[in-house]
């Protein structure tokens, strides 16, 4: 998807801000897949629009479908917790969306078809964000951007070569680890309490950077 990336470089918050909405009202009324019939709204994004992290989902659950916003169910709720023990602002350092803007019947996986006909969506909100860091959060999301056959538990943790100028890792979806209690060492858990610390370690040398 790289070469897909517009550029809109060194664009304000504001900037941002007015692109994204303008995004986010031709995305409230597609009709470009079946789930348009299906849904209650569609799921476009949460936090800041000039956030230095931008998190990949799946697919809006109940929770989000009746809200409209991300990450807001139990699997949001765990997601939370694990950046509030690392020190990521969800509001102000990371910008959260999903592969795809509409709930899936029965929280079923995303077709390839209702995914490319969401992917406008997604290259417009990298274009315009143009994170620093992209979290890719799970299987679908991760098998989005990486086209070989792969174990999310084998790729996460690593920083990926993908995008230009930013960084990109893949990481646990927290609905896994609803299912995952243990925080022993090595455990699903932990490994996304490493992963995440990994994460704010990054930010951190970025926000350094850009104030030398
Ligand atoms: N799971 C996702 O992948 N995204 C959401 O917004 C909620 C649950």
């Amino acid at each position: 998807m790289n070469h897909l990336l517009i550029d809109v470089k060194c664009a304000d918050a504001d900037t941002k801000l007015k692109a994204l909405n303008e995004l986010k009202n031709v995305c409230s009324q597609c009709r470009a897949c079946e789930l348009a019939k299906t849904r209650t709204t569609t799921v476009f994004s949460d936090g800041s629009p000039d956030a230095k992290i931008m998190l990949i989902g799946e697919a809006p659950g109940a929770d989000e479908d009746a809200s409209g916003i991300p990450f807001v169910g139990r699997a949001g709720q765990l997601l939370n917790e694990f950046l509030q023990e690392t020190g990521i602002d969800r509001q102000k350092d990371l910008y959260i969306c999903n592969t795809i803007k509409c709930r899936p019947p029965q929280n079923r996986v995303p077709s390839n078809e209702e995914k490319l006909a969401c992917q406008a969506y997604l290259i417009g909100q990298i274009s315009i964000v143009r994170p620093k860091i992209i979290l890719l959060c799970g299987s679908t999301a991760a098998q989005t951007f990486i086209k070989q056959e792969f174990k999310i538990s084998m790729i996460r943790g690593k920083w990926l070569n993908i995008f230009d100028n930013i960084e990109v890792m893949a990481i646990f979806h927290p609905s896994y680890l609803l299912r995952n209690h243990s925080m022993e060492q090595g455990s699903p858990r932990w490994l996304m309490q490493k992963d995440l610390e990994n994460v704010k370690k990054k930010l951190d040398e970025i926000l350094t950077k850009a104030t030398i």
